[in-house]
């Protein structure tokens, strides 16, 4: 497990070399909100691609789909969010922190000064805003605090375009907000976030079938794409944690430094978000079985997953310490950079055979080229950024067309002609999703 100490060096770690910035920091910064850096958005786009390939492009069964953000206020009444998604807040009389009720063990005394705390309210976690010009309450709307409302909404469109059957799902990556009353732990709980979601469509009866299939199904992707078994769990929610909406939930649980806490959740939400649009929209969402001749509103699972928590945990997975250098672990689908490309020396023409090959690599992976410092430094540069690959060109490059390709994990070198590069780089990549 990695401790909160290295916790720390992986915050630093990620504003030194361009992951992960505090939002407006010039201004001081924004509470819990954060920017992407030049490699953190590198490594969160590949972690959004690997799961929209699993979902999406893998399967024949799942569509995807990209929903507005604001919606018709009356979506947020048909599926429960205005009146119950909600948490309890209390505030210390003494110091005047907030707490969330259910995050504490003593409900009240103030966890930091000891003082009297105030009854819960109930706090509307969603973010409001107003649309057009005037700002009263007939033209407020919401910013959403899922995307899985986009994805009901378009039910029958999805239905009727492309003639979706039952058993099927629709995916969709997209922000959401969330006006959390403790944000916190960097990236892990913030006030904006990415949703990776998919509603699974079956027919009823189906139902438990299909939660144990997505249950496993979601927890092998995760270690599939590099985190370690033991940092992984799946936990049942106890009756009384369940959302609303859920008859059943599983999470995808991983040991962060602050504990075992959610990645994803897989829930059976049965008919209910479907029926609750019908009534409200009085338009018929029902589906009809040509199979079974039959008419019905269907049972839906929902595996939930969080692309900025997914990312978190993939950064946090991969960091790894040894005496000599600090090294990022990224499974080579997952890390920003794919290859780094060096001259040994800035001379002899070795920097421009080094160009040459870094603009054949160019159209296939996102590569890069360093020529600044000694070799071991720009190796170990690599090494705490997490490039699974460095290619040197040398004084024999001229001698025999061949380059070194040096591995991060075993930091094995071997030579290779240029002529095989790609091929050889692109095996490496496959064989590692198998
Ligand atoms: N549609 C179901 C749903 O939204 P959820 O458990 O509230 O379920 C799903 O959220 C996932 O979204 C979580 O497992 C987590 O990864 C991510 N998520 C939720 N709130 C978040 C927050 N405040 N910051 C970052 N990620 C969050």
């Amino acid at each position: 497990m990695t401790t909160p100490e290295q916790m720390e060096k992986i915050v630093s770690l990620c504003k030194r070399r361009g992951f992960i910035f505090q939002s407006s920091e010039i201004y001081g910064g924004l509470n819990s909100c954060w920017d992407y850096g030049p490699l953190g958005v590198e490594l969160k786009r590949n972690v959004k691609d690997a799961w929209w390939r699993s979902v999406v492009y893998e399967r024949d069964d799942i569509y995807g789909l990209d929903a507005s953000i604001l919606m018709h206020p009356k979506v947020w009444e048909a599926s429960g969010h205005i009146e119950g998604f909600s948490d309890p807040l209390v505030d210390c009389k003494k110091c005047k922190h907030r707490f969330r009720q259910d995050h504490l063990d003593n409900t009240e005394i103030c966890p930091d000064c000891g003082g009297e705390l105030t009854e819960a309210r109930q706090f509307n976690l969603m973010f409001k805003t107003f649309m057009g010009p005037v700002e009263d309450s007939a033209s407020t709307v919401y910013m959403r605090p899922e995307t899985a409302q986009g994805i009901f909404v378009n039910f029958q469109n999805v239905v009727k375009s492309s003639r979706a059957k039952v058993p099927f799902g629709i995916a969709q990556i997209g922000k959401a907000f969330r006006n959390e009353i403790t944000p916190g732990n960097f990236t892990f709980r913030t006030r904006e976030f990415e949703q990776m979601e998919i509603e699974f469509f079956v027919k009823p009866g189906d139902d438990e079938e299909w939660l144990h299939y997505w249950k496993n199904e979601r927890f092998n992707w995760y270690s599939q794409y590099g985190i370690k078994q033991e940092n992984l769990k799946l936990r049942k929610h106890d009756d009384d944690e369940l959302a609303h909406y859920a008859k059943e939930c599983y999470d995808v649980e991983y040991l962060f430094p602050f504990g075992w806490s959610e990645l994803e959740g897989i829930a059976s939400r049965t008919d209910f978000d479907l029926t609750q649009h019908q009534t409200f929209s009085k338009k018929n969402l029902t589906y009809f079985d040509e199979a079974a001749k039959e008419r019905y509103i269907p049972y839906v699972i929902e595996p939930s997953a969080g692309a900025d928590r997914s990312t978190l945990a993939f950064l946090v997975d991969a960091y790894d310490e040894e005496p000599e250098r600090v090294v990022l672990r990224f499974h080579p689908k997952i890390a920003p950079i794919k290859a780094a490309i060096f001259p040994l020396m800035r001379k002899d023409g070795q920097p421009e055979k080094a160009r040459e090959i870094e603009e054949m690599l160019r159209p296939h992976f996102k590569v890069m080229y360093d020529e600044a410092g000694n070799i071991g430094r720009r190796y170990r540069r690599q090494d705490e950024i997490g490039t699974p690959f460095c290619i040197t060109v040398d004084h024999d490059t001229f001698q025999d067309d061949s380059v070194t390709l040096r591995d991060r994990d075993s930091m094995e070198q071997v030579r290779l002609p240029i002529s095989g590069i790609l091929d050889t780089l692109q095996g490496r990549l496959e064989k590692s999703s198998d």
